[in-house]
């Protein structure tokens, strides 16, 4: 299955501030392996450029903003995650790409499986054949 959606996490505050809890199973619909994030990011930088071919992946702006250029083989959507209570959930074979990230971005990625070279699409031309092939 490929696709990807954003969900709304809910936000628990009280005087003090705010806090949002991420679980498995729950409000991340796979069970999480791997967290990495991604910050520092330096000024029109554009990262990603890739698919993968089992990974789930939520991707959540806990800080800042940045955009996802999503790929399905057909059709290319943007999406920009510019608030901690967005997570951008990825499953299946789609093509991504990031940039516009602020300077202040801090990019969380929840993932379902352990760094795995061997389960990346590097070649934007292989990831056209292996989406026509899945679809
Ligand atoms: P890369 O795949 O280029 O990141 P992005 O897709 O966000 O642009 O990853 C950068 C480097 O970090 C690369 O050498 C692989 C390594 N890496 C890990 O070791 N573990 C991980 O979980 C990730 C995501 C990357």
């Amino acid at each position: 299955m490929t696709s990807y959606k954003l969900v709304d996490f809910k936000t628990l505050g009280d005087e003090r501030g705010s806090l949002i809890a991420i679980e498995e199973g729950y409000n991340a619909p796979f069970d999480i392996k791997r967290v990495y994030y991604i910050f520092g990011t330096k000024e029109g930088v554009e990262r990603g450029f890739h698919a993968h071919i089992n990974l789930k992946q939520m991707a959540i702006a806990v800080k800042g903003s940045c955009t996802f250029v999503l790929d399905d083989g057909t059709k290319k959507e943007e999406v920009k995650l510019d608030n901690p209570n967005k997570g951008l959930f990825i499953e299946g074979l789609i093509w991504r790409e990031m940039k516009d990230f602020s300077e202040d971005c801090v990019l969380v990625v929840l993932a379902s499986e352990h760094y795995d070279e061997s389960d990346y699409i590097r070649d934007y031309d292989k990831f056209l054949e292996e989406a026509k092939n899945d679809s």
